[in-house]
């Protein structure tokens, strides 16, 4: 009887608790929100806003300050292609320009585009959408929205915004809709050796079969083809197509025409990313895959030679006609794709004293050790 009565009281008095809790809430919500309401009519900043906006944490305030400097026409860079073709490459380079900032793959932007295409995929879909008044338009601003936010706040301030994530350059024509300043930077790679990546470093892309040369080397050419195809089309003073080969050997004169596209100042720092890595967030996985942190990399122009299958070599041609198209000789083994650079032989000294100028088998060492 007691005990009974006991709890009872108990579950009276948790309730009278909850009730003056719910009823003191309701009356602070009343409070601020008639008072945010009439600081917004009287445009007068009241004492009580003030309160709240200094009760709130500090970090806040940093985002507000990204907030004051970001919307869709904003000077936004993207940088894609297909993985294993330079991409974080040219990210790192642009990163070291004090005036930029790219930062990690976010890897939800190119899924909020495809998840898009996806929803316009089916007729039926698009008419119940507009319908609902889920229009063309309405779905333009919340990708806008989305990417935006995304981009602005996976990183630090910098007075221009860039984005790495290689598929998204599938979406180039739709990203320059939504952001007319936009510009795009596409990297390109004998496919080849892109293939030669992909396979021997069990990159992972879903729909890929990493085990085969020919899948790898026929889905290459198909989204290259794609991509290429739109970077034309949205036009030369838009998009750039960068060669990853051209990057390595000829990085001074490289790095000055993507800048001058981007008409962004030049800054030398681009040139000795290296020395900037602390600056420059890299994550494990792009550590461990990728070379950035060396000087530059010669050996993977050329460690796809003699490892593609005899018959794959041999249907070249028709299984990736974009090679030709991008000016690779599908049926060379060993193509030349230029000399070094001044600036390229130096850092070559410098890890390799015995490096002879007239010897093009310019070799920094195993890269699979990065
Ligand atoms: C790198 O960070 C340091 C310290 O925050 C800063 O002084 C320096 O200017 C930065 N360098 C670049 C290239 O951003
Ligand atoms: C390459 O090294 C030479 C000799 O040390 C030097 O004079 C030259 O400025 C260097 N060039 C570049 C681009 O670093």
């Amino acid at each position: 009887m007691r005990l009974i009565r006991g709890t009872g009281t108990r579950i009276g008095s948790t309730a009278k608790l909850l009730i003056i809790a719910f009823w003191m809430s309701s009356v602070y919500f009343t409070y601020f929100y008639t008072s945010k309401h009439s600081l917004a009519s009287s445009g007068v900043q009241s004492h009580h806003s003030r309160q709240i906006n200094s009760a709130r944490p500090w970090h806040e305030y940093t985002y507000q300050d990204k907030a004051a400097a970001y919307d869709k026409s904003m000077p936004l860079v993207f940088i894609g292609g297909m993985p294993r073709s330079g991409t974080t490459l040219m990210r790192t380079m642009l990163d070291a320009h004090p005036d930029i900032r790219c930062g990690q793959e976010t890897r939800i932007i190119p899924r909020i585009l495809g998840m898009r295409a996806n929803w316009l995929k089916s007729a039926k879909e698009r008419n119940r959408l507009e319908e609902a008044g889920v229009t063309n338009s309405v779905i333009n601003d919340a990708i806008t929205q989305f990417i935006l936010e995304v981009i602005v706040k996976h990183g630090h301030p910098a007075k221009y915004l860039c984005n790495k994530d290689p598929f998204t350059l599938k979406s180039s024509k739709y990203l320059r809709e939504l952001f007319p300043n936009a510009k795009f930077i596409l990297m390109l790679r004998d496919g080849r050796a892109t293939a030669h990546s992909i396979i021997s470093r069990k990159v992972t892309i879903s729909g890929f079969d990493i085990n085969s040369y020919r899948d790898v080397l026929n889905k290459w050419n198909r989204a290259i083809e794609s991509m290429y195809s739109q970077c034309q089309e949205i036009g030369q003073d838009v998009c750039l197509p960068v060669r990853y080969e051209q990057l390595v050997l000829q990085p001074m004169a490289e790095t000055r025409r993507i800048l001058a596209f981007l008409e962004i100042p030049y800054n030398p720092a681009v040139l000795h990313h290296e020395k900037y890595l602390s600056n420059i967030s890299l994550s494990n996985v792009e550590k461990s895959t990728d070379q950035v942190q060396r000087p530059l990399y010669l050996d993977a122009l050329s460690s796809w030679f003699g490892n593609i299958p005899q018959d794959v070599a041999r249907d070249m041609a028709q299984i990736a006609p974009m090679l030709r198209t991008l000016g690779y000789d599908p049926n060379d083994p060993h193509p030349k794709y230029g000399e070094p650079d001044e600036l390229v032989l130096n850092n070559t000294r410098q890890v390799n004293p015995n490096v002879n100028n007239q010897n093009s088998n310019l070799v920094l060492g195993d890269n699979s050790r990065l």
